[in-house]
């Protein structure tokens, strides 16, 4: 018997080939190529377990047969819980009926820009900025412009330049602050007058706050809390990094009802509900005990410290201070070599995976991503790593894994 996909290519959507894949997953590939234990600082997960609390009340609530689909935009005591920590952290105020809860801030963001953008439509997105937005706006068939921020400030948000690519087209502008990969948090300024521009253009401001509580020298406020048209505001956020929590998916979209009926809407067809078990264990984060983020904070500001220090050491790589998230973005520029065969280099001649700039769009060339969530001790082999090969020297590179 032939097999027809050996003589013809397979049927396939054209947006599945436009999507670009992650550079950051193209990274932990490669390192699966090599056998022992590389150092691992190209991944954003916090390495930390979930709270005790939070996964003995997910074990008990699964015990008690919370089990079954719920309502689709999560049960009302979890959107009453959103709202009032929106509400006490991030000072933002929402009713409970406009929160819908996703699977993760992933399906939140992709089903937002689902909702209000199609064909025709744009969605602009300041870089550097995590690959998936551009990835949202094409699988909604919409065209994604992005705006390269400049080096030289630390890749804050730039309002003239933001507002300028905003036009009758944009359905959406996607902000996220603190930025993954720069743990820049935008100027407040900033960020208002880009919401104005996009009010006046009828389009919304995606405001991606995953990060929001891992802001270290500042407090920080959601957008929504101090621009002019929140109901211009879609405010993202989720519990994975906060908590600890990335494999649990749970995440939710804020903004005007409308929108978020229309988010709950399409969620329908797709997850039809985020786990009821995820919900439940996001409950139990939410409203218990708050220290072990106060914990992982701190200790991923430490750990920030320590690579700016660390940094400032090395001669020709420079990074700006991370604000916020647990990303430093280095500018690796003056090395030779693109970012990702400095990326490469680095993974078959040192052992240390990090994250080529360039997957965070056209401003991140000459940049790699490094995330502290690791040890600090892995967190200092890796930058002595990195030191060595600025100045050449040679390391042990790791054994490629034979197949
Ligand atoms: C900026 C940003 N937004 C959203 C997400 C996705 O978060 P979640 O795990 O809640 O889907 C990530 C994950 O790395 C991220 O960096």
């Amino acid at each position: 018997m032939t097999d027809a996909s050996q003589q013809t290519a397979p049927r396939l959507a054209g947006r599945v080939g436009n999507l670009e894949r992650s550079k950051i997953r193209v990274m932990f590939d490669l390192a699966e190529e090599y056998d022992g234990d590389p150092i691992r600082l190209h991944v954003g997960v916090p390495d930390f377990n979930t709270p005790e609390h939070v996964i003995d009340a997910a074990a008990a609530a699964a015990r008690d047969g919370e089990t079954q689909y719920t309502v689709n935009r999560g049960i009302p005591e979890l959107r009453e819980a959103i709202a009032d920590t929106m509400a006490c952290e991030n000072g933002v105020e929402y009713a409970p009926e406009q929160v819908t809860v996703k699977t993760g801030a992933m399906e939140a963001l992709s089903l937002a820009v689902l909702a209000v953008a199609g064909p025709g439509d744009e969605v602009v997105v300041p870089t550097p900025a995590w690959p998936n937005y551009v990835n949202h706006a094409q699988i909604a068939g919409a065209t994604p412009v992005e705006v390269p921020l400049h080096a030289d400030d630390g890749f804050d948000l730039d309002p003239e330049l933001v507002g300028d690519a905003i036009t009758d087209d944009t359905a959406a502008v996607v902000l996220t602050s603190p930025s993954n990969p720069t743990g820049r948090v935008y100027d407040e300024d900033a960020a208002r007058e880009v919401v104005e521009v996009a009010a006046a253009h009828d389009a919304y401001v995606i405001a991606d706050e995953v990060y929001g509580r891992l802001t270290y020298d500042r407090e920080f406020r959601g957008m929504a809390s101090y621009v002019e048209h929140p109901d211009h505001v879609l405010t993202i956020d989720s519990c994975s990094k906060t908590y600890a929590m990335t494999g649990w998916r749970l995440g939710w979209l804020a903004g005007p009802r409308p929108v978020v009926d229309a988010v709950s809407g399409l969620g329908e067809s797709t997850t039809a509900c985020p786990s009821s078990v995820s919900q439940q264990a996001a409950l139990a984060a939410l409203t218990g005990p708050q220290d072990p983020v106060a914990e992982m904070k701190a200790a991923f500001e430490e750990r920030r410290d320590f690579v700016v220090e660390r940094v400032a050491e090395m001669p020709v790589v420079s990074c700006p201070r991370p604000e916020g998230a647990f990303y430093a973005f280095l500018d690796v520029s003056e090395l030779s070599g693109t970012s990702f065969e400095i990326a490469k280099r680095l993974l078959s001649e040192y052992g240390v995976v990090t994250a080529p700039g360039d997957g965070f769009g056209d401003a991140g060339e000459g940049y790699l991503r490094l995330s502290f969530a690791n040890s600090l001790d892995r967190i200092e082999t890796g930058l002595d790593r990195i030191d060595s090969s600025r100045r050449g020297e040679g390391a042990s590179p790791p054994r490629p894994r034979s197949t």
